[in-house]
């Protein structure tokens, strides 16, 4: 075999070589790049359960959606927890839209029918979806934990709302107007369905309080509503005794939610809660303010239910008289420091909605049980008159679309919470103490210990504001400081720009006058070399 022969095997079998080479680095770079994609970063985030992936080598994310579970085969499915289905987001009601308002106020309903007893906002929403190394403080201990993974806590919103929802709501409402104001009608308009309270007439002898309970479903949520309706009310001569009737039933329903709350046995969550969550106080529309009837009923009321007063049979009134009717009647309330409800504005989700409902508020309303048909062909639940017609749910003809909005579609859950942890807990209260049964120790050592906490927090965050602010202010101090430098040095060099070029300038004159010299004294030689 010759020299060269063997030289070209050598080369050949070198080059099969550094193939093989090449291709088993390629292999073991792809995998461990896909390795890297699958075991770095599952983030699965709370509004969406789906996956998303961080590549750690390109350091970028890559959203990656899977419908149902996370990026693993379908036998390694078993081994994790099981999926959660996306926690329901509060989505809030906003005005006109239809078939998603019930179910999102009810859905607000949910948690707050669970936590009666706890938190005065319930959160629908999920907490914060855990990502790898997500820091959870715990606000009791102080302790810092680290999440390393998908635990599963965002699902207990989930778990709440589907629990409430199958147990279903309840909403009491009950309405107060003297006889023949328009309680019925306007409650029918309301909920849309016609309901089996029997007119009265002016003789009875005393104020009855008719109550009918409906089951109602919507969207796949059950509402038990009771509806009370004041009968005779404002009929007798005793005034007073009027508003006292009303007033004994509301604390009757305080009284028996007390008494079953005491029995060492309670069955709270069987129980028929009658207790009233709204009250609609209907006020005659004579334009001429509030009756000493009103003024003695919403006083009482006012402390015992959610009161809403509305304007009754508003097409009665013009607009003009009517607005000025309104302010006579917020001035009246406001002089007899009768506070009546106002639907609360700390929730930015509904607080613009709510801003605009408490300036309509007494609602000026029209009720209805006909149905017109419009030019259109349209038809309308409405009022018809020689002259035209008045639309029950028209913004233009009244204020009947802003107390469903702020009634039944944004403030329910608000109305229920209010009921239960502020009018109910101050008669419960009183009632207790009555008992002489005391706070005992518990009560004013947490409070104490809540007020330490409190001082605590406070001095915390002047000592940080104090902090921030010397810092800002030498940050602020170092770069006025460097500012000024700069603008020393600018005008510095201004000034040297500014001195070559007087300089520049000064040189160029006298050169001009020299060549302006040179040229007068050639022109003169010139000249007489001309003349000779
Ligand atoms: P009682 O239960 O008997 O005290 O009466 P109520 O307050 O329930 O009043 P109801 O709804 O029965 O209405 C009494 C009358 O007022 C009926 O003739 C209604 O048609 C009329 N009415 C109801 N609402 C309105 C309204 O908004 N405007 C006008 N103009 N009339 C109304
Ligand atoms: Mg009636």
């Amino acid at each position: 075999m010759s020299f060269e022969t063997i030289l070209y095997s050598a080369i050949v079998l070198l080059f099969i070589f550094l193939v093989f080479l090449f291709i088993t680095a390629s292999l073991i770079v792809r995998r461990s790049k896909q390795s890297s994609v699958n075991l770095q970063t599952v983030v699965v985030t709370q509004e969406n359960p789906y996956v998303t992936m961080t590549s750690r080598s390109s350091k970028m994310e890559i959203p990656v959606i899977l419908p149902k579970k996370l990026n693993m085969a379908d036998n390694d499915h078993k081994h994790l927890p099981p999926h959660n289905p996306p926690p329901p987001v509060p989505h809030h009601h906003q005005p006109n839209t239809h078939s998603t308002h019930h179910s999102s106020a009810t859905i607000s309903s949910v948690t707050s029918s669970l936590n009666t007893t706890t938190s005065k906002k319930p959160a629908v929403a999920a907490p914060p979806a855990p990502t790898l190394n997500k820091t959870v403080e715990s606000a009791s201990s102080g302790r810092v934990m680290q999440l390393n993974g998908h635990v599963g806590f965002d699902s207990l919103p989930h778990q709440l709302v589907k629990k409430a929802v199958e147990a279903g709501f309840q909403f009491n409402l009950m309405c107060v107007g003297e006889t023949g104001m328009g309680k019925t009608t306007l409650i029918e308009s309301l909920f849309n369905m016609k309901l089996d309270f029997e007119p009265c007439n002016h003789e009875l002898k005393t104020v009855e309080l008719r109550t009918k309970t409906y089951d109602v479903a919507e969207g796949g949520i059950r509402v038990k509503l009771r509806l009370v309706e004041t009968a005779g009310f404002g009929d007798q001569l005793d005034k007073d005794k009027s508003a006292k009737v009303i007033v004994d039933y509301l604390e009757s329903q305080f009284e028996t939610y007390l008494q079953e709350e005491l029995k060492p046995r309670r069955m709270l969550q069987y129980f028929d809660d009658s207790r009233i969550h709204a009250c609609l106080y209907f006020i005659s529309p004579t334009g001429h303010g509030l009756k000493a009837l009103d003024l003695v009923t919403l006083r009482e009321l006012a402390k015992r239910v959610n009161v809403i007063p509305v304007i009754a049979k508003s097409d009665t009134t013009c607009k003009d008289e009517l607005l000025r009717f309104k302010a006579k009647i917020l001035s009246e309330l406001k002089a007899q420091k009768i506070e009546i409800y106002s639907f609360p504005t700390d929730d930015e989700t509904v607080s613009s909605t709510n801003q605009a409902m408490n300036t309509a508020v007494p609602f000026a309303v029209v009720g209805s049980c006909d149905f017109v048909k419009k030019e259109n062909g349209q038809m309308v639940r409405a009022r018809q008159y020689p002259w035209g017609i008045v639309e029950v749910e028209n913004e233009q003809h009244c204020d009947f679309v802003k107390l469903r909005e702020a009634l039944l579609r944004t403030n329910v859950d608000e109305m229920r919470q209010r009921t239960h942890e502020s009018l109910y807990e101050n008669y419960r209260r009183d009632r207790l103490r009555q008992m002489k049964i005391g706070d005992g120790e518990t009560g004013p050592k947490i409070i104490e210990k809540l007020a330490q906490k409190h001082r605590e927090y406070q001095d915390e965050f002047s000592r940080r504001e104090l902090s921030l602010r010397e810092e800002f202010q030498k940050k602020l101090d170092s770069t006025e400081a460097d500012m000024r430098k700069v603008e020393e040095a600018l005008a510095a060099r201004e000034r040297e720009v500014q001195d070559e070029h007087e300089r520049e300038a000064k040189k160029l004159d006298a050169e001009i006058r020299q060549l302006t010299e040179e040229r007068m004294k050639l022109m003169a030689k010139v000249s007489k070399k001309l003349r000779k």
